[in-house]
């Protein structure tokens, strides 16, 4: 066989949604290859060329032997190391007899008439019109068999694939690489678009140019983390939100990923994302499998702003829990802002009091309910109520929270445990840590191996029976510090490489039984802020914190970029102080609604330090919030153009009947132009009223010459547009 036979295509699978297309072929030689990911072909199009038209680069290593085949050069779909393609491989295996090679070919391909879920690991369900092929490569030499479950999903434009790796041998092997998804781009004239940032100020997006080499990022934390999201995105040098070619890729997963894209010595591009390689080292004895997480890709024309839409419309459609996923979310006061841990029955009911008088729905009790937990140094694990400090029993206070007409919630971090605690005195051995050093505190906590079957079967029984034991509406689950010195106590040595992976699996199977037992709590994720808002998180909590940083200001840029991928319903955003208590800003309370009111809306603020007129805004703020809760929580989002992106960010959510545009100036300049914004994906030919002045605007006319924004008087200053649609 010669090059030009062995590169043959003899097979071509093209999985299709509404408006794109990923195609993969086998070659004569048995490699399989990326051949397009893009906008749909006309049916049965043929890309064989492909392939075919690739010119020869030099000083590559040929394959079997065939001169000019040099794999290093195609685009492949699941790379394995050992071959001749020297670029990041997707997997990687350790033999028993220590060699790594793998030489994947192609096997079978089967379409399957249901999408079948990774075990044991969230992903998008089923959709109504779906393709789904399962893709086998194998290398029976090496006793490996590499399974693509791959579906397209054609309302919601997106594509999803996990991996299920089977050891077919006879010896145990290692697997110490196994990404979700890797795809080759056969250029890389992409800007490479990522969400970085810290504690208190997640979610910060990043765009630059790609540059030869690896780049991207990752978390090597135990948790998605607040420096990263598990997101990338390749957009062309053009495309802004508007409009333009992008490429996304999220990874269904809360744990250590990595999400990169390499550029190659022939400027191919190479995107990746899954589990993080470090320190993972999994051992699959003889006819076991390992599965990945999930990968969601999606590709679009439209923009940064089609790719966020596709994104919201399936983890809404498909990953957020059914039974909340387009359920209005209640107006919460949470009491964490307004008193921290120094709290008692009487202040949490002067609290409650006053939210129910401004017409708040649901009372947060957080952090320090439990145990003896007065500050932060006692008592995770000790899941019980401290009566003495609630002046009775947990249900005498939820029946009078209930009384005043607020449903009650509950603050829990049950990943967690303080050295001073029953919990940990029962079981030292439940925490990881490497006996043979001294175990690392962060604030002042241990974490629990959740690896460990036994620590979850305590943790699903304690939280069934909170839960089972008193009328609570919903759940605040916390995660206050990442995962150090990672060793588990229950694992052999040839095992230790599996304890981050076998933790995120632990933690799932917790929040699938608890639930599955109680669908009906709004769970509310969070991790010191968003330090675990991710996909993966998604699928058992609706709602996410999405920043400790409850300044106005600090949370543009946060919850910007955390709408970028999720659904802003899952933003969950709050009032709080000002001056504000992470950044000392004071920031006036319109513009602290208008901001909150982005996501899942509620307060975080001593409510008895509030002026009567304060109380009466917040009430008002209430009031209208509730009115348009449909389309604030559930209209499509869209950020608008603005005069100076440095100084200003503005937003729309629209719904069949509402529009609401929302401005930011942040510093207040002197003698500007008259600045306008544009509303966008308004219907054409639809009229909309005014809600201020009732005067009706054609579509076009919002579109085209929009609304003048008021000369800001004072810096931080917010304005709104409401319209209904006139029938
Ligand atoms: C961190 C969370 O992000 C806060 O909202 C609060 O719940 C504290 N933990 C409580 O310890």
């Amino acid at each position: 066989m010669n090059a030009q036979d062995a590169k043959q295509l003899v097979k071509q699978f093209d999985l299709i949604t509404a408006h794109a297309q990923m195609s993969i072929g086998v070659l004569a030689s048995g490699h399989v290859v990326a051949l397009h990911l893009g906008a749909r072909m006309p049916a049965g199009t043929d890309l064989a060329g492909v392939i075919q038209e690739l010119g020869r680069a030099s000083y590559l290593a040929d394959t079997d032997g065939i001169h000019d085949l040099r794999l290093e050069q195609l685009p492949l779909v699941y790379p394995a190391f050992g071959t001749p393609d020297m670029r990041t491989p997707a997997i990687n295996i350790r033999r028993a007899n220590g060699s790594s090679v793998l030489d994947l070919r192609f096997q079978s391909a089967q379409w399957l008439t249901t999408k079948p879920l990774p075990d044991g690991l969230p992903a998008l369900r089923a959709a109504a019109r779906m393709q789904t092929l399962a893709l086998t490569l194998a290398d029976s030499k090496a006793g490996v068999t590499v399974t693509l479950v791959i579906s397209a999903d054609v309302a919601h434009d997106t594509f999803a694939q996990h991996v299920v790796i089977k050891n077919t041998g006879t010896t145990p092997l290692h697997l110490t690489r196994a990404m979700s998804w890797s795809w080759d781009l056969l250029n890389d004239q992409y800007d490479i678009i990522t969400q970085s940032g810290a504690w208190g100020r997640e979610m910060h997006t990043n765009r630059r140019a790609l540059q030869p080499g690896e780049q991207g990022v990752n978390s090597k934390r135990g948790a998605s983390g607040h420096g990263q999201d598990p997101f990338v995105a390749l957009a062309s040098a053009h495309t802004d939100w508007q409009q333009g070619q992008v490429l996304g890729a999220s990874l269904v997963y809360s744990g250590d990923f990595s999400a990169k894209a390499a550029v190659d010595m022939h400027q191919n591009t190479r995107v990746q994302v899954g589990i993080a390689p470090f320190d993972f080292d999994w051992k699959l004895v003889p006819q076991n499998s390992f599965t990945t997480p999930e990968a969601v890709i999606a590709v679009t024309d439209g923009g940064l702003r089609e790719l966020s839409h596709i994104y919201h419309r399936a983890y809404t459609d498909c990953l957020l829990p059914k039974y909340w996923a387009v359920k209005p979310r209640p107006v919460v006061i949470n009491n964490w802002e307004a008193t921290y841990f120094d709290f008692d029955r009487e202040k949490l009911l002067a609290l409650a009091d006053h939210a129910a008088a401004i017409g708040v729905e649901l009372f947060v009790l957080d952090d320090g309910w439990f145990g003896r937990r007065n500050d932060d140094r006692s008592s995770l694990g000790d899941w019980w109520p401290n009566e003495a400090k609630l002046g009775g029993s947990l249900d005498r206070l939820i029946a009078e929270i209930n009384a005043r007409g607020l449903q009650f919630g509950l603050w829990v971090e049950p990943e967690m445990v303080s050295p001073d605690s029953d919990l940990y005195r029962a079981h030292p051995d439940w925490i990881i840590a490497d006996p043979d050093h001294t175990p690392q505190l962060a604030r002042n906590q241990y974490v629990l191996d959740l690896g460990q079957r036994v620590v979850q079967d305590y943790l699903i029984k304690t939280l069934v029976g909170l839960l089972d034991a008193h009328h609570i509406s919903y759940l605040k689950w916390d995660m206050n510090r990442n995962l150090t010195d990672v060793f588990s106590q229950a694992l052999p040595a040839s095992q230790q490489g599996e304890c981050r992976h076998r933790y995120i699996l632990g933690l799932y199977r917790v929040l699938a039984a608890l639930t599955h037992a109680h669908p009906e709590v709004l769970l509310e994720g969070c991790a010191g802020g968003g330090g675990r808002f991710d996909a993966g998180m998604l699928a058992y909590a609706p709602q996410i914190w999405t920043s400790d940083d409850t300044d106005a200001i600090a949370r543009l840029p946060i919850q910007r970029g955390t709408s970028l991928v999720y659904p802003p319903q899952a933003m969950s955003c709050h009032v709080s102080l000002a001056p504000n208590e992470q950044v000392h800003r004071i920031t006036p309370l319109t513009t602290r609604t208008q901001v909150a009111q982005m996501g899942a809306f509620g307060y975080e603020l001593d409510l008895g330090a509030c002026t009567t007129a304060e109380l009466a805004q917040l009430k008002a703020d209430i009031a209208e919030y509730k009115r348009l809760r449909q389309v604030l929580q559930f209209g499509q989002l869209d950020w608008l153009v603005v005069h100076d992106p440095q100084n200003e960010y503005a937003w729309q959510k629209l719904s069949d009947t509402m529009l609401v545009i929302d401005h930011v100036n942040i510093l207040a300049q002197p003698n500007t132009v008259l600045k306008r914004l544009r509303a966008c994906a308004l219907p054409p030919h639809t009229q909309w009223r005014s809600q201020a002045s009732a005067q009706v605007y054609s579509a076009e006319y919002l579109m085209t010459i929009g609304v003048a924004i008021p000369q800001p008087q004072g810096d931080f200053v917010s304005s709104r547009w409401q319209f209904e649609q006139v029938t």
